[in-house]
């Protein structure tokens, strides 16, 4: 079952724009794929969606882009939620870490991301450095994201002391996902890549998700937690959850792209499946091209002017 399955519910039904050009408010038939029963009104994922899913016991999925046909695509293939993920730094431009890449960096992804969809929800990171200082300095970043980026929500790692950054971004209206258990960006605090929210620090976990959903978080999304305490999260909590190697309880599940189609290589997290060989398909089409330039087979005559 997902998402677009229980927006039958007449709390689910957009209205047209009340004002303005109209633009996006026309009905469409929904993407190519998208599961039965989305009213045709309803062609955008907001993020009542999500948490009508997770009342009614149903899943979501969300998936990283980075630039506009990736987006096309996943969108058109019925994900529900698209991120611009800070992983775009080190799975975009290169980086060891998410540390580096900054909110311009994250403006410019956005901007390409949120052109190449139209139904998912669009969610961006709040780069490191970027929200820290104060709930001002989250608003001014978030503010960019959605008036540069055009995005629709913004996400921010961190625990309950963030809760009252994300109550001064939901009051500005900016919906905030949070981000807790492994949080990349204090990878140097947490001592690597380790896995959160075991035994006795399961409780200090719920309570960190518990303060940023009574703070206005709209979603919490668990990283690399122990299946046993994200299902107790999620259990703690009316809003959805989405996990990444967080087990099967949660209400949406997130993959970076790269890993999902098989881009990179190298060793993967216990955590990725791989539905695709895509660095086998473009490294076999690259070496079929080089072979024809050189043989001279590329270009033909149907390639000529
Ligand atoms: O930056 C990212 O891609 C993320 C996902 C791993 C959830 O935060």
């Amino acid at each position: 079952m997902s998402v677009a399955s229980i927006s039958s519910a007449s709390d689910t039904a957009e209205l047209a724009a009340p004002y303005g050009n109209g633009a996006g408010a026309t009905a469409s038939a929904g993407p190519a794929g998208s599961p039965a029963g989305i009213p045709p009104t309803a062609h955008k994922i907001r993020t009542h969606h999500l948490q009508a899913a997770k009342r009614a016991g149903e899943k979501f999925a969300m998936l990283t882009a980075y630039d506009q046909y990736t987006a096309q695509i996943f969108d058109e293939a019925g994900i529900e939620v698209l991120l611009i993920g800070d992983s775009a730094s080190n799975n975009v431009l290169g980086n060891e870490t998410s540390l580096p890449i900054t909110l311009d960096e994250m403006i410019i992804l956005s901007r390409a991301v949120t052109a190449g969809s139209k139904r998912a929800l669009v969610v961006a990171d709040l780069p490191f450095g970027s929200y820290e200082q104060s709930p001002e300095q989250a608003i001014a970043s978030s503010v960019r994201l959605m008036k540069e980026g055009l995005v629709h929500a913004v996400k921010m790692e961190g625990g309950a002391y963030y809760a009252p950054t994300v109550r001064a971004l939901t009051q500005a209206g900016i919906p905030v996902m949070a981000h807790i258990g492994f949080t990349p960006q204090s990878e140097h605090v947490l001592g690597g890549y380790r896995v959160q929210g075991r035994g006795d620090m399961a409780q200090a976990l719920i309570e960190d998700a518990v303060a940023l959903a009574d703070a206005g978080a709209f979603c919490v999304l668990m990283e690399m937690v122990p299946a046993v305490t994200a299902a107790a999260v999620d259990a703690a909590l009316t809003v959805p959850t989405v996990g990444i190697g967080a087990g099967n309880s949660t209400t949406g599940q997130v993959l970076v792209w790269q890993d999902m189609a098989g881009l990179r290589t190298g060793k993967m997290a216990k955590f990725v499946k791989q539905y695709a060989q895509m660095r086998t398909v473009l490294a076999d089409a690259a070496r079929e091209f080089a072979d024809e330039v050189r043989t001279g087979v590329f270009p033909g005559p149907e390639h000529t002017f």
